[in-house]
């Protein structure tokens, strides 16, 4: 099912919100199925990675849907300005913050799914994302780090050199999350698929790897066969019925 479908059973789903006691039992269902995909590990075993690509919105939805990624946060970095905000985030950029399973996908392959995603080419925003907060960052922590974001980028330039790839390489500095509202923004635009979540509190929202998930699902930006799982468990959902009022 495409996102652009839900509105046609968003009605639906209200009735049977408000005519269903135990929907939070039904609601419930739905997250087991996909956060047992990677059986994420404790936090001290996992690493976080930093990037700036244009929008964070779009960021963040590109990145969520992995696997192996178990929490994302929009955020400002890059900059020098304290206490960054949407509206003066001064030099900082619209950035995501990637923690992730080194046993399932490492910052080589974050660095592929970087370089695909955006423009790098494009000077001062993304498309219609004009200005100095979208240009384009690989933040590093390490030698390691550095060596691969450096040689990854010499090899993006290697396919054309008709313009220069524009991506500045930082050291991982401080990273200041941004205004809940900003927290899995596409997600939040989709009323239904936060509802077969169980309507999180803002918090859970945040450092959930569903919402994650679906973050980049509701925006259509998942790699196909990870979009189309997602379908099919959804699907699979609504297959089983929702329950439904059919007289008084
Ligand atoms: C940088 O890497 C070290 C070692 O892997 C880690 O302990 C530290 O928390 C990292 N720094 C940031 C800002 O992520």
């Amino acid at each position: 099912m495409k996102p652009s479908h839900f509105h046609h059973i968003l009605s639906y789903i209200i009735l049977t919100i408000t005519l269903t006691p135990n929907i939070t039992t039904l609601a419930i269902r739905f997250p087991n199925p996909i956060s047992q995909v990677t059986g994420n590990p404790p936090d001290q075993f996992l690493k976080t990675a930093v990037f700036s690509l244009g929008s964070f919105w779009r960021a963040e939805s590109v990145f969520g849907c992995l696997d192996g990624v178990v929490r994302t946060t929009v955020g400002y970095a890059g900059g020098s300005k304290s206490n960054p905000e949407y509206r003066s985030l001064g030099d900082h950029a619209e950035s995501v913050q990637i923690e992730y399973d080194p046993r399932v996908i490492n910052f080589r392959q974050l660095l592929e799914i970087f370089w695909s995603s955006h423009d790098s080419r494009q000077v001062f925003g993304q498309g219609p994302d004009v200005g100095n907060q979208y240009r384009s960052i690989i933040f590093i922590n390490g030698t390691d780090e550095s060596r691969l974001a450096a040689s990854s980028k010499e090899r993006e330039q290697t396919k054309s050199r008709s313009s220069i790839v524009t991506t500045q390489i930082q050291q991982l500095g401080t990273f200041y999350p941004a205004e809940p509202e900003h927290q899995k923004f596409e997600l939040k635009r989709n009323p239904f698929l936060l509802q077969l979540i169980g309507n999180l509190a803002e918090e859970e929202l945040e450092k959930s790897s569903l919402a994650a998930k679906l973050n980049g699902y509701a925006a259509e930006l998942c790699p196909p066969r990870i979009q189309s799982r997602i379908d099919g468990k959804v699907n699979e959902i609504i297959r089983k019925g929702w329950p439904i009022l059919r007289d008084v």
